[in-house]
Parts: C-alpha cells; structure tokens; sequence
C-alpha cells in the first residue's frame, strides 16, 4: 500500500493561499527592521523608499517586518496610490485610520485645508517619548508625486526631518526614476533612504524558492515517515535536469514567484493523494499553464460565423496556393456553401464584414499593404492568411457543438 500524502498537499496548499512566508531578503529585512525600530523603539522619524521590479516581494517583505514587531508599539496607516488618487482623499483616510476623527469633531469630513492643519497640528503637539510611533505606508508611492503640488508628501517629509511626533515613512514604487518625480522641497526634506529588491535572476535562486515552497517543516502535524519521503522526493526533483530546466524556461518569462506559486498549486491541485510530486506532473501543468497554442485558443474564441470565414480563407488559400484575397472572393466563397445548406441561416452582408473586420483585427489574417490605400473600398483591401488549414481544422473538432455540416465541409474544399 502506498503512502498517503494527502496531510503533505493540504498543508502545501494552505501555505500557497496564506502565502505570508518570506524567503530570503535578509539583509534587507534587517535593514527595514533598523529602520523602523529608530522608529518604534527610540521616537526618531526617518523615511524610506523600497524600490522594485513589480512581485518582486516588496510588499510580502514589508508585511513579514510589520508582522514582527509587537501591535502596541504603532499604529500602523496604509495608503495606495490607486485608491487615494488626491491628497484629500489620503488625507481622509489618515485621519480615519489614527482613530482622529473622534477627537474633535468630524473633521474627515471638513475640508481639506481644515484635515492637513488638523493633523499637522496632532503631529506637532506630539513628542519623541510620549506619542506612539505612526508607521505610515505608501504603496505606488510614484502615484503620489503626482498629487497637486505634492503637498502632502512635503507635509509628512517636513513633519519627519522637523522630528514632531515619532513617524516612519516608508514608500513602495517600482518607478527606478522616483527621486526625479519628487518637487526640490520635497526631495531636499526625504532621508535619501533608498533599498533595491532585486528578483531572483538565477536558476539557483529560483530552485531554492522552488524548494521553500514545498519542503514541509517539522512543526508540521505530519507523520515522520511520510515527512522524510515528501522532502527527500523534493531534494530528488530539484537535482534532476528537466526541473532546472523548467526554471530556466520560466525565469526567461518571468522575473517574479508568481508563476511558480502558480504551478506549484496546479501541479498540487491535479495529482491523487496516494502519489508524490513527479517531473512529468509539473511539466505537464507548466505546458497546459504557461505553453499554450495562442493560435488554437484564438480559434475557439470565434463564432460560428467567423470560424466559417476562416474555413473559405484556408480554402481560398489552398486552392490559390496562398495568394492574397480580399473580402468580396471570402464572401462569394461563404454565401455558396449557406446556401447550400438550407440548415445554416444566410447572414447579412454587413453582418459578415463584421466577422471579417474581427478575423482581421486578431490577426489571424494579415494585410499585404502595410499603409492602408484610402482609394480602395475595405471590401476590395487584400489580405493573406496566416494560419493553415490543419489548425482551422484541430480547432473545428474541439469547438463545442459545432455543426455537422461545417465539419464535413472542412474537408471537402471544392465548392
Ligand atoms: N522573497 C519572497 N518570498 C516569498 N514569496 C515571494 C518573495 N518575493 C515574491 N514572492 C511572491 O511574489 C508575489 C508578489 O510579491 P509582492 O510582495 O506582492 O510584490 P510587489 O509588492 O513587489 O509587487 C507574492 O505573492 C509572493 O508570493
Ligand atoms: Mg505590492
């Protein structure tokens, strides 16, 4: 009797949703730790920005580094630039998160010049040993550059070079030119505290993420048994070739986990409890997942009506030996087989060059004049096919429900 590993792929699993682990990055954890315990631990204001490619793990790093310090030592504010697109509605939302609104009024309601003078004020009856540390982040931060005037990134940045109230300013773009973004008031007020997060850009270090997200630790409710052969299968996976392989093709399409965590739980989610991961069940999932046909699937997204118009294309260009066509011959070509068969209804002419207009915009057939002569009707306009006619054909025999009729003449080009 085999194994059963169903507790090793849930657990897996449950790790890939909650997907809260930071692999490596320590130094710069250690460094965003520094930086914000200046903060929480001794009341001094500083500022930061991280900078990087988008995945690359800014977020989850930022978000493993907050989880470690004790809840009562901040109050944490979030901002995106996607959400709070003006300094208002950032502004409103401070407010709202410190919990002020309930001091002295309704001031998230009041103006703008009313909040910023409120919290500026907060911000200055505040001191190093009394208030409580504000860790306040802000997402996209390029986004808040563009706010008018940048007044409230000047506000926060002078409030942290003036050392009011203790406050940590910690800002994620992935804009490599974000210092040129910032007005010369505000970029003469921010601490120049800049950390690159680079992505993974070797095998080695993709195997190793690869091997973080499977390999089942110890406090895990896992039998021993079953423990020790799950991990020595994952050790076993990552020194066999086609693996680094695999890491290799998606490191060229990708600089960030997420394709990996994305099949990993493929692979996870399609095996039986009863067998262990396998070179050919991650292949495989990577092959459905990231290599599909584009053309095929382009294909089964048409209409009955525009498949039909691609079968006269193939066959025009079968019978033509790929010379170019335009719209009146696909027509012509496509009206005598409806009318041969009473079963498929003769759609309007307009209606067709529509479908033909579509076919052509997802480029599945291909102007030969490159610059569009406005002398010559639309209709008249030459086109080439760029897909055979096997393909038409593959793609006719998995569409759902496709008339028989349509079928059999896919084969038979003489009309
Ligand atoms: N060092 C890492 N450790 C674990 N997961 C990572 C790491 N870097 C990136 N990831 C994965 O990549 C995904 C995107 O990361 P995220 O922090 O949201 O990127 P960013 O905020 O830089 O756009 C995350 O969901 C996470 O699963
Ligand atoms: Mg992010």
């Amino acid at each position: 009797m085999g194994i059963d590993f169903g507790v090793c792929i849930q657990n897996m699993k449950k790790k890939l949703i909650l997907n809260d682990q930071l692999h490596g990055f320590d130094k710069e954890q250690n460094e965003l730790i520094q930086i914000i315990k200046k903060t929480t631990d001794f009341g001094e204001s500083d500022s930061m920005i991280i900078l990087g490619p988008r995945g690359c793990g800014k977020s989850i790093l930022l978000e493993s580094v907050i989880k470690s310090l004790s809840p009562e030592s901040h109050t944490l504010v979030l901002l995106n630039g996607l959400i709070h697109t003006d300094d208002n509605l950032a502004l409103k939302s401070i407010i709202q998160q410190l919990q002020m609104e309930n001091l002295d009024g309704t001031f998230a309601e009041g103006s703008y010049a009313d909040n910023i003078s409120f919290l500026l004020e907060s911000f200055r009856a505040g001191n190093k040993t009394a208030s409580k540390s504000i860790i306040m982040v802000l997402d996209r931060f390029d986004m808040f550059c563009s706010h008018t005037n940048q007044t409230l990134l000047y506000n926060l940045f002078d409030s942290v070079q003036s050392q009011q109230s203790p406050l940590c300013i910690i800002g994620l773009t992935s804009r490599i030119d974000v210092i040129e973004l910032l007005e010369k008031r505000v970029k003469s007020r921010f601490s120049h505290n800049i950390m690159m997060l680079n992505p993974p850009s070797e095998i080695s270090q993709l195997l190793e993420r690869f091997k973080h997200s499977l390999i089942i630790n110890k406090h895990c409710k896992v039998k021993a048994d079953v423990l020790k052969n799950w991990n020595n299968n994952i050790e076993l996976l990552i020194s066999d070739v086609r693996i680094q392989n695999l890491m290799k093709d998606l490191l060229k399409s990708s600089n960030n986990s997420t394709k990996l965590n994305l099949l990993i739980f493929h692979a996870l989610s399609n095996m039986s409890n009863d067998l262990i991961l396998t070179v050919e069940n991650l292949t495989n999932n990577y092959t459905t997942l990231f290599k599909k046909d584009m053309i095929l699937v382009h294909l089964l997204g048409l209409s009955v009506l525009e498949l039909c118009l691609m079968i006269s294309i193939c066959h025009h260009s079968e019978i033509y030996d790929q010379e170019p066509f335009n719209f009146e011959m696909i027509y012509d070509r496509y009206c005598k087989f409806a009318l041969r068969n009473s079963t498929l209804l003769v759609t309007k002419r307009q209606v067709i060059i529509k479908a033909f207009e579509r076919i052509s915009v997802m480029q599945l057939i291909l102007p030969v004049a490159v610059i569009e002569n406005k002398n010559v009707l639309r209709e008249y306009r030459l086109y080439k096919c760029s897909i055979n006619l096997d393909k038409v054909k593959t793609a006719s025999n998995l569409y759902f429900r496709l008339p028989p009729v349509i079928l059999q003449w896919i084969d038979s080009n003489i009309i």
